[in-house]
């Protein structure tokens, strides 16, 4: 039996590329693997938020994974700061993490630009912290989007480098995992590439039907084709790239068609994309709300996780401690 692990931060609403990108791979998962998955409410505290959002922020997002199909007797669902064992195993390999690597990660890049008044140093070791995550769990498997891939290769690059400075095959190397292989990136609608919270441009679990409606009807498109089999722009590739998530292949067919033969109406296509995907998430937004506001059930799920997670989260500290030779 493998382990899979994953997690998100409590940052907002989930929307469809935490949804597509990692949680409905995972629920598909839960029922043969050992798995974890969790709330990464320290990896938030990179940006400060404000004390009193962090706990309605860890509250949403639990109760978006429950009404996702994550199952608490099935998957240990925890929140990241009840384990304080992550944070011990952090400053130890923080010390066989070097700048120069750290630096050069894409996210922190990407991160630094965008806020240069705010390049902390949990900002520079915010992928050894996720190392952590992985880790401490053993994880084989996790389930992430394409904009996650960089932070796994340096996670085996930390179990590599722990196991050949002390001599020991003791942690594994993890895979991120999709079905079917490749990680996706699933796209905004505004045409600036991935959907994300910080680029205002998802569409979220939680939203109602019109609002999703109006979203996918505002997608950028172009003029349309003007030549047969002509290849498709990005901002097209991106509508076709949703309908391949939420519709019937028959029907990504049928519009890939009038596409390719330059009959196609973008209207229609946005009309039946917002049909779809009303159809994938308001099952989701309708359980939320009921679970959102049953505190004791989610008090309940997330100590029942804690304590699995510090059980085993305790053993690999112990463990790493005697490796490091404090005995
Ligand atoms: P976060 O919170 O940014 O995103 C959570 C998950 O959603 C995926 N995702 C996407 N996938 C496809 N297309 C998109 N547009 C898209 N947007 C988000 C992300 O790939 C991710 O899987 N560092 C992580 C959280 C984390 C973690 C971990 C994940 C902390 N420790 C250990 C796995 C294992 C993050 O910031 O994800």
């Amino acid at each position: 039996m493998d382990t899979v692990l994953s997690g998100i931060r409590p940052t907002g609403d989930l929307h469809l590329g935490n949804y597509f990108g990692a949680l409905r791979n995972f629920v598909k998962m839960q029922n043969e693997n050992n798995c974890y998955f969790f709330v990464a409410d320290y990896h938030s505290l990179t940006t400060h938020p404000h004390p009193s959002d962090i706990q309605v922020n860890v509250k949403k997002i639990l109760s978006q994974y429950l009404a996702s199909g994550l199952d608490p007797e099935k998957a240990t669902i925890y929140v990241q700061s009840d384990v304080p064992q992550v944070a011990e195993l952090y400053m130890l390999m923080n010390m066989n993490a070097y700048i120069g690597e750290l630096e050069r990660t894409t996210t922190f890049k990407e991160k630094a630009r965008q806020n240069p008044d705010n390049v902390n140093a949990g900002l520079l070791t915010y992928a050894v912290l996720m190392a952590c995550d992985i880790l401490m769990m053993h994880a084989d498997k996790v389930p992430v989007g394409k904009d996650q891939e960089q932070h796994l290769e340096m996670t085996c690059k930390f179990a590599r480098r722990f196991n050949q400075i002390y001599g020991v095959e003791y942690f594994k190397e993890p895979k991120a995992f999709n079905f079917g292989n490749n990680l996706i990136k699933v796209p905004g609608l505004d045409g600036s590439g991935k959907m994300g919270k910080s680029q205002g441009n998802g569409i979220y679990l939680i939203d109602e039907d019109k609002d999703i409606r109006k979203k996918v009807m505002k997608a950028v498109t172009d003029s349309g084709p003007t030549v047969e089999n002509s290849p498709k722009p990005e901002v097209i590739q991106n509508l076709f790239t949703l309908m391949e998530l939420v519709s019937t292949p028959d029907t990504v067919q049928h519009f890939d068609n009038l596409y390719n033969t330059c009959q196609i109406r973008y209207g229609d296509l946005k009309k039946q994309l917002a049909e779809d995907i009303i159809k994938a998430v308001a099952p989701v937004r309708e359980r939320i709300k009921d679970i959102y506001n049953n505190e004791e059930y989610l008090n309940r799920v997330a100590a029942q996780g804690a304590e699995k997670a510090r059980e085993q989260a305790a053993k690999t500290v112990a463990e790493v401690r005697h490796i490091i030779g404090f005995k």
